[in-house]
């Protein structure tokens, strides 16, 4: 990784975009989704917590955030002329866009990861999987990009069109400009961000995280998916765990805008993602909401996790009964 050098790293999204070769409507759709991004970051910092459905002091109407920034982003990708169809967290189904699917993307994204936080003040995301042409209902190895905004003391967008990972700051013009470039993670790493309640852990998740205690790997989690992920990114190394537990066999993260982007970030960044058994990439949703457990970081500790699962429980508890690996999507 190269140190900040004055000229370039005052590059903003769209100019790093061309000068690094991407694909026109694939700008497009990056700087909508980061334009988008500044209207959710202003209403997380100045708008009423408002809980969908109730008034405000003014007695109009509130959207919760996560509604609010589903709206936002919804209009955007709606409006961009480079989406054929679109899902998200807030949708029970995928919503075509255009037809006309020949040199566009389909989009599906979580417009607000981690909103309980919202109203305790801790940082909160947007993650977003682009897959090229009109199915969204394939394995995350076949996205065009994937991305994530993190809303913390500063915004930060994390992208990768499967050139490396980069990181771009907000700055005080509300421009993303380029902070760093090609970060890579460490074989192994030194902190681990749990999620689930341990005492339902099987026991091959409990000798996992035993073994990375005994190795004097330090606890760190913050409860939102998107600022987990960028600590493990940005630091280098670390491992995330959302694992199958006794009472969520599936656990709880979703396969689709949620995991498979997030694995696209940390593969191409040198580390891994797995479900315990096989690439969180190479699985197949057959649902839109489709969960799956995930060990996601440096490749070591997810190698290692799914060794241990194999000797104490021959792979997840629970393998979603309908996903299944392939080699190519239809
Ligand atoms: O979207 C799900 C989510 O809020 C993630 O951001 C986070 O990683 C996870 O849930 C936290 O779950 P828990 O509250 O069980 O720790
Ligand atoms: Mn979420």
């Amino acid at each position: 990784m190269s140190e900040p050098g004055k000229t370039k790293f005052q590059v903003d999204l769209r100019r790093h975009l061309r000068e690094t070769g991407v694909e026109e409507n694939l700008i497009h759709l990056i700087c909508e989704i980061a334009e988008a991004s500044k209207y959710i970051i202003h209403s997380i910092r100045t708008g009423e917590l408002g809980v969908a459905g109730t008034s405000n002091l003014y007695g109009e109407q509130q959207l919760a955030l996560d509604v609010l920034a589903d709206r936002i982003l919804r209009k955007r990708l709606d409006h961009s002329g480079v989406v054929a169809n679109m899902m998200s967290e807030e949708m029970d189904q995928i919503i075509p866009v255009s037809p006309d699917w020949e040199g566009k993307y389909s989009v599906a994204f979580d417009p607000l990861d981690g909103s309980s936080l919202v109203d305790v003040n801790l940082a909160v995301g947007t993650i977003v999987a682009i897959f090229p042409g009109y199915n969204l209902m394939r394995p995350g190895r076949e996205q065009a990009a994937a991305m994530y905004i993190l809303y913390g003391p500063r915004t930060t967008l994390v992208y990768s069109v499967g050139d490396g990972v980069f990181e771009f700051g907000m700055n005080n013009l509300m421009e993303y400009t380029l902070l760093r470039e090609h970060i890579t993670l460490k074989p192994k790493g030194s902190l681990y961000s749990p999620g689930g309640v341990r005492n339902q852990y099987t026991p091959g998740v409990e000798s996992y995280v035993s073994s990375l205690e005994k190795r004097g790997v330090k606890l760190r989690y913050s409860g939102g998916f998107v600022p987990d992920i960028n600590q493990v990114l940005l630091k280098g190394e670390g491992i995330f765990l959302y694992p199958h537990l006794k009472n969520l066999p599936r656990g709880k993260l979703r396969l689709l805008f949620e995991l498979s982007p997030m694995a696209y970030l940390i593969e191409q960044a040198g580390g891994a993602a797995s479900d315990g058994k096989q690439p969180i990439l190479d699985l197949m949703p057959n649902d839109i909401h489709e969960r799956a457990p995930v060990f996601i970081g440096c490749k070591e500790d997810v190698l290692l996790a799914e060794k241990m699962l194999r000797t104490h429980e021959g792979g997840p508890a629970a393998q979603p009964e309908k996903t299944r690996t392939v080699k190519k999507s239809a």
